[in-house]
């Protein structure tokens, strides 16, 4: 019997509750989903890559055909290099439907063979992305419902740790020591 592997690559930057509703349904229509976190030197992330992974790895400790991975690099490169015959995607709203049909028919241009396969999210989530979650984080608001319990205290803790760091106009509190002081000259005897 032919068994399908699914790939459901992103930035998870931090995973949501969105992002595991779609990871459920997800594991229910394939026999394998590897939810791979691109490693991206250009963006200049929340949560380091490790951090992510450990989230997401927490987060999906319950499905036994789930796991989680980085990659760089094409998206399609990295599914065939694991040898996936699909690329799962959520689509929450009509918004995101523009952005994720380009890169769908990108990816089929890429690699014929790679299917995309869209799902919804449950609509409770459609307002979620990992952006506004970052943002409402980062200005005290609270993310209980919209995040894993776990990934809530993670970016309680993010937050306290840059707030310690930073003034309320976002300027680093401890001035940095930059420059070497000269060496105080001998004095001539
Ligand atoms: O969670 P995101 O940020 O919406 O995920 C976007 C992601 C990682 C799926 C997309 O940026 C991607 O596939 N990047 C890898 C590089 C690549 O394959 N680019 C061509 C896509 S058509």
């Amino acid at each position: 019997m032919k068994r399908v592997k699914a790939i459901y690559p992103g930035s998870f930057d931090p995973p949501t509750n969105g992002h595991l509703d779609l990871i459920e349904r997800g594991s229910k229509i394939f026999d394998e989903l590897v939810v791979a976190i691109l490693r991206n030197p250009e963006k200049d992330p929340l949560f380091t890559v490790n951090e992510r992974r450990q989230m997401l790895e927490s987060m999906t400790a319950g499905f036994d055909n789930v796991s989680i991975d980085t990659f760089n690099g094409l998206t399609v490169d990295y599914a065939l290099r694991v040898e996936a015959q699909a690329i799962l995607r959520g689509i929450r709203a009509i918004s995101d439907y523009e952005y994720e049909l380009q890169m769908a028919l990108m990816n089929r241009k890429l690699q014929p063979g790679l299917e995309t396969v869209f799902m919804m999210p449950a609509a409770k989530y459609s307002y979620l992305s990992s952006r506004l979650v970052r943002e409402v984080a980062q200005l005290g608001g609270p993310v209980d419902c919209l995040v894993p319990d776990l990934v809530a205290q993670k970016l309680r803790e993010k937050i306290d740790v840059a707030n310690k760091f930073t003034d309320a106009d976002g300027n680093a509190r401890v001035e940095l020591v930059t420059e070497r002081k000269s060496k105080p000259r001998k004095k001539k005897s």
